[in-house]
């Protein structure tokens, strides 16, 4: 088989066959196929696209390009959440320990910030010490000792998501249905699970802008979760102003915490419950979503669930001291306000410019091999819907770089956008996608 002539069919709209696709993605794992060749597949996926019976093949020889963990020696329902990416989105901190403090055992493997987006291997990692590469069989050992482990791709589990993950990153192909599709899907089914939540942000921020695409993709990854047997619920959630305040891996770290201590921003809060009464329902501790939401408030009531986190960290070499002191962690050089340019109501923050200045600002990638700065970041002081008078502040930002520190500021103040009256609010939780169809979501 010829690697260029697999290019030129994708590139002329042609639908792969298995053996094409296996062909493709074997070769980049081993390293016989060539980075630039991926990137030029990538690129003609991102504009031809994939028919759905292909997207469900890219996925499962995605999925098998590594090992299959088998979790069925621990006891109970394995439940993970995943996300498509979104901005200051750092649910999965708080949530993973929640629902393992509900008894349902979590897998999690997570991915690093993609595109614009926050990713939650970044942000585990600003944790001195956390270790997020650990073997299979430490992996095994971590959950059966916690209810809980927190990792990344591996050499072992969905290698071809791994690195095509990071090259997807640096070729703007992030963007694409089946690309998203088999990149989550892939090593989610390689991790062990028995059931998913899925959160597919809609929204300036999210890789999915409109609605429908947003349920063109829940319904895409729904449908592949279903027909491995795996129990897939979609939450389609709203993505047009960050969640929380903080954006930038160590603020996000330092917000879960106070998720975890009951005290997280509002929005924060809904979500992981919603997510997380989804999670302990399929994990059978709860018969509803809302009755799964009411586990899961109490075990952060009653210190459960951030006493599962500060074990979780402690069991895979993380500080723990930062977590419990969080103004003892190192500060950027440099911490700069922006100010309010008007009096009126913030009538929207633009996620996608504040997801790109963070990267600016060092909290992310532009190159495979860059080194993130986990202190780097901004951190909200208001939101969409407050009241602003002009010269306050609106928000905080920090960073070690000295060449973007004065430049970055317009740029910034830009994403926030004062009327005079006080904008409509539209829900966070929209709908709802499984395998009987879409459905509104209400509590
Ligand atoms: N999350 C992933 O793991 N992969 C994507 O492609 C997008 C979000």
């Amino acid at each position: 088989m010829n690697v260029v002539e697999i290019i030129k069919k994708k590139r002329d709209g042609g639908k792969l066959s298995s053996d094409e696709m296996k062909f493709i993605i074997d070769g980049y794992v081993k390293g016989i196929v060539p980075e630039y060749q991926i990137a030029a597949f990538l690129m003609a996926t991102f504009f031809r696209g994939m028919t759905k019976d292909e997207t469900a093949e890219f996925t499962r020889l995605m999925l098998h390009s590594g090992d299959v963990i088998d979790l069925s020696s621990i006891p109970g329902i394995k439940v993970d959440k995943h996300s498509t990416g979104g901005v200051g989105d750092k649910i999965s901190l708080p949530l993973a320990p929640i629902v393992a403090a509900c008894g349902v055992p979590v897998p999690m493997i997570s991915g690093r910030g993609l595109g614009h987006t926050g990713g939650t291997l970044d942000k585990l990692e600003a944790i001195p010490g956390f270790n997020t590469n650990i073997t299979i069989e430490e992996y095994k050992k971590v959950i059966s000792e916690i209810g809980l482990v927190m990792i990344g791709q591996t050499k072992e589990i969905a290698p071809a998501d791994k690195k095509m993950y990071a090259l997807r990153d640096v070729t703007s192909t992030v963007e694409c249905i089946p690309l998203i599709a088999g990149s989550i899907m892939s090593k989610k089914l390689a991790e062990g699970i028995d059931a998913l939540v899925l959160d597919v942000k809609t929204g300036r921020g999210a890789f999915m802008q409109t609605y429908e695409q947003s349920v063109e993709l829940a319904q895409a990854l729904v449908g592949i979760g279903t027909s491995f047997g795996k129990e897939t619920i979609g939450f389609i959630t709203d993505m047009n102003q960050p969640l929380g305040y903080a954006i930038g891996n160590w603020i996000e770290t330092a917000e879960s915490v106070e998720c975890l201590r009951g005290n997280g921003p509002s929005d924060v809060m809904e979500l992981t419950y919603v997510l997380g009464g989804a999670m302990v329902m399929l994990g059978r501790k709860a018969n509803t979503v809302n009755e799964g939401i009411e586990r899961c408030k109490e075990v952060v009531q009653n210190g459960k669930a951030f006493e599962k986190f500060l074990a979780l960290v402690e069991r895979q070499g993380g500080e723990t001291a930062y977590l419990l002191h969080p103004d003892r962690y190192p500060r950027s050089v440099f911490q700069k306000e922006i100010t309010a340019s008007d009096d009126g109501f913030i009538s929207s923050i633009d996620s996608l410019e504040l997801g790109l200045s963070v990267i600016a600002l060092g909290g992310g990638r532009t190159k495979v091999d860059d080194i993130i700065d986990p202190k780097a970041g901004i951190l909200l002081k208001k939101k969409a819907g407050d009241r602003v008078k002009r010269g306050e502040v609106v928000a905080e930002y920090f960073t070690d770089r000295s060449d973007i520190v004065d430049a970055i500021k317009t740029r910034i103040a830009g994403a926030f956008s004062i009327k005079a009256s006080k904008p409509d609010t539209s829900p966070l939780v929209i709908s709802v996608v499984d395998k009987n169809g879409v459905t509104p979501f209400r509590y």
